[in-house]
């Protein structure tokens, strides 16, 4: 089908930022970006009305509730905004006929392994946020045939709240940081995930059958101490930084161990080359610099 519409949701949060700067390098589409005020995730029942009057030819959903912590507090508004709402989003986009792209996470996985997860493994989440989202896969996957998942992990950008930025404060403004050393993931730059998202609309428009779950993170893996270090040797910054282990820092939402993505499907799949996560840092942070 040819896609000439497509409706982006969450035009505030980092992803959703990042395809609002990459539109214009799009001109055979025409974007639609709705924010919480045009599209509010916690009123599903209100999707319908709203879509219909949009009349995309693609959705992508990158919305969600992303308080992991507050997650396990905040249940209800979590559950609707990251399962029920994306359930809904898929049934309309099905009614519709026209592909449904959503993003998912690497806390959808129990933390366990020894090698990196697959599309496949089987999800078990270890806390309500991973739930949420591990719910909302299978009710947007069993509402629409053409629903895509991205699940994605450690998302930073110049834009919005992530760990780069809160790192780059804090190491300005102490001497010494304790920074979690025994979670293993694969940090991602939220506009190389929008750019290889957008590569799945143009195969898609290009007639390619595109369809159930990817994972995509920048390649390489670290710890959020790893991380950590890299920002200050990109930053020269002097700010003492020691490694912990995770029951130093008790959160209200457990965290799992491991939670490298394997990203080989998705490679393959869109003929694509994911850049390295330092790399990819760097480049973030030229850009908050100007
Ligand atoms: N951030 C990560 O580290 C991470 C890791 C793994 C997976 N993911 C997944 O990747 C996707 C993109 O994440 P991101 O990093 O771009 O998230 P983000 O920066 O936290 O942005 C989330 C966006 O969702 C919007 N939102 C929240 N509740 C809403 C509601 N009720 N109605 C409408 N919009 C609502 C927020 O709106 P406001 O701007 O108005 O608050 C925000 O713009 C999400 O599916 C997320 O679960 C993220």
């Amino acid at each position: 089908m040819q896609i000439k519409k497509v409706l982006v949701t969450g035009a505030n949060g980092q992803l959703g930022w990042e395809l609002t700067q990459l539109a214009s390098l799009y001109p055979n589409f025409e974007f639609v970006f709705a924010d919480r005020q045009k599209l509010d995730l916690s009123q599903p029942e209100q999707f319908e009305k709203i879509i219909n009057s949009i009349a995309p030819d693609c959705i992508i959903n990158t919305a969600a509730y992303t308080a992991v912590d507050k997650a396990e507090v905040e249940k209800e508004l979590a559950n609707t905004v990251n399962a029920l709402a994306v359930g809904e989003m898929a049934r309309v986009s099905d009614k519709l006929n026209i592909p449904f792209i959503t993003f998912s996470t690497d806390y959808v996985f129990g933390g366990n392994a020894t090698s990196a997860y697959l599309p496949n493994t089987l999800v078990e989440p270890v806390n309500f946020y991973g739930e949420t989202k591990a719910a909302g896969e299978q009710l947007a996957l069993d509402a629409n045939k053409a629903t895509i998942i991205i699940r994605t992990s450690w998302v930073f950008s110049s834009h919005g709240n992530n760990f780069v930025k809160t790192m780059l404060r804090l190491m300005k403004e102490k001497e010494s940081l304790n920074i979690v050393g025994d979670q293993k993931g694969r940090p991602t730059y939220a506009r190389d995930l929008a750019i290889a998202t957008m590569k799945v609309v143009e195969l898609l428009n290009a007639g390619h059958s595109i369809k159930g779950i990817y994972h995509y993170a920048n390649n390489g893996e670290t710890t959020w101490f790893g991380f950590a270090e890299q920002i200050k040797k990109i930053a020269e910054l002097n700010c003492i930084l020691t490694s912990v282990t995770t029951d130093k820092f008790p959160t209200p939402a457990k965290r799992p161990a491991y939670s490298v993505l394997d990203t080989q499907k998705i490679e393959n799949d869109l003929s694509i080359q994911i850049p390295k996560w330092e790399d990819a840092l760097l480049e973030c942070y030229h850009k908050l610099k100007a």
